[in-house]
């Protein structure tokens, strides 16, 4: 009998709805070729969720996406809803999900696909063969913690708060996936805090030791986080696994993926403990080339893969995948934000059907 699996599909905002379009040729090429059985359900999310319901996410989108066997998300947001109640914007739809769906390990990978090398800003010698997962918590600190808000003062002055809080459980769990995670990598975890100012990731610090007290083929170093921001631009090649907060994690990882080349490149994983499981690329919605098929869906098709290793069990397809995508950047197909001297400037749409030509030869 083959497998089915159910996905719940949320194109989202910007570009969201073209790369998923590429993504979904994609899944559809994956279930033929391994005799699979995929539901593919689609709601909205974000603005569209709040044009469609009121609400960027909307209840049967929360029950479609809790649901399923995984998620996969393209974009969220747009200068449209920028200006509406905070509560109500495209982005609380993500929080919203990455929470009631229990989603507290993201894992970020940023590796370089080797004909890309000269897309980076950095030199050649500095990114050729980096290879780094950023595992960033996803569901508390700074992100969720209380008190928040904006009050006004007796003087009429107004005061911004919000809280950055990690219990222990909270830090034991994602430090576990973090050297899980890199038992089946080079078995190298950086942790990164701010513990020389910030007391709760001076707690981060000794639970994530205490952890590593199970891990003892595992190497452990800290680093605080400026400094870690600065070796990612000196040496990023030192790196394997990151595991660090929610906010740190946000923004190393976008600068994690400018060592790659573009950041519309890189996927991610957003995993619990149970089954749920949201998979999209890092890349936001990107309004100002929405709707001109110009977006790189490759992020977005990577996460596909993604979905395939962690949801599925079927590693091997995330392998072919990526091997794919390589094929077809040798093969000197570029879309805008990775296009350099010498490469074949394609669009979205054409990108996604030369990643799928691919796959139907190699899958
Ligand atoms: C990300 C994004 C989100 C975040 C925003 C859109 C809420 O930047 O997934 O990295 O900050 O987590
Ligand atoms: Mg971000």
């Amino acid at each position: 009998m083959s497998q089915e699996f159910n996905i719940t599909v949320l194109p989202g905002d910007g570009i969201g709805p073209e790369v998923i379009r590429e993504a979904v040729k994609i899944l559809k090429i994956i279930e033929r070729k391994k005799n699979l059985k995929l539901n593919l359900t689609e709601a909205p999310v974000g603005g569209a969720g709040y044009e469609a319901a009121g609400h960027p996410l909307p209840d049967d989108t929360l029950k479609a996406a809790q649901s399923a066997d995984a998620v996969l998300l393209g974009a969220v947001g747009g200068p449209k809803w920028e200006t509406i109640d905070f509560s109500l914007r495209p982005e609380r739809a993500l929080l919203g999900l990455r929470s009631s769906l229990g989603l507290f390990a993201n894992l970020r990978p940023a590796k370089i696909f080797a004909p890309l090398i000269e897309a980076s800003t950095l030199k050649r010698e500095v990114v050729e063969g980096l290879d780094i997962m950023v595992v960033r918590e996803l569901t508390g600190g700074i992100y969720f913690g209380e008190p928040r808000g904006v009050e006004t003062l007796a003087d009429g002055t107004r005061r911004g708060v919000n809280t950055l809080v990690y219990t222990e459980p909270e830090i034991e769990r994602i430090a576990k996936v973090a050297f899980d995670v890199a038992g089946k990598r080079n078995k190298n975890v950086f942790s990164i805090d701010k513990a020389n100012v910030l007391e709760c990731t001076g707690l981060w610090r000794e639970v994530v030791t205490k952890v590593h007290a199970d891990y003892q083929d595992i190497t452990l170093s800290h680093m605080y986080v400026d400094n870690c921001a600065m070796q990612l631009v000196r040496n990023p090649k030192q790196f394997d696994v990151i595991v660090t907060t929610n906010m740190f994690g946000d923004i190393l990882s976008d600068q994690a993926s400018m060592l790659t080349g573009s950041i519309g490149m890189l996927p991610s994983a957003s995993l619990g403990d149970g089954k749920a499981a949201m998979y999209e690329p890092i890349h936001g919605s990107a309004p100002d080339i929405a709707g001109q098929d110009i977006a790189n869906p490759l992020a977005t098709i990577l996460s596909v893969g993604m979905m395939f290793k962690y949801s599925f069990n079927l590693e091997g397809v995330n392998t072919i995948l990526e091997k794919v995508v390589d094929d077809v950047l040798a093969q000197g197909y570029r879309t805008g934000d990775i296009m350099s001297k010498g490469g074949k400037q394609v669009g979205c749409i054409a990108m996604g059907d030369r990643v799928a030509e691919e796959l139907e030869k190699q899958l």
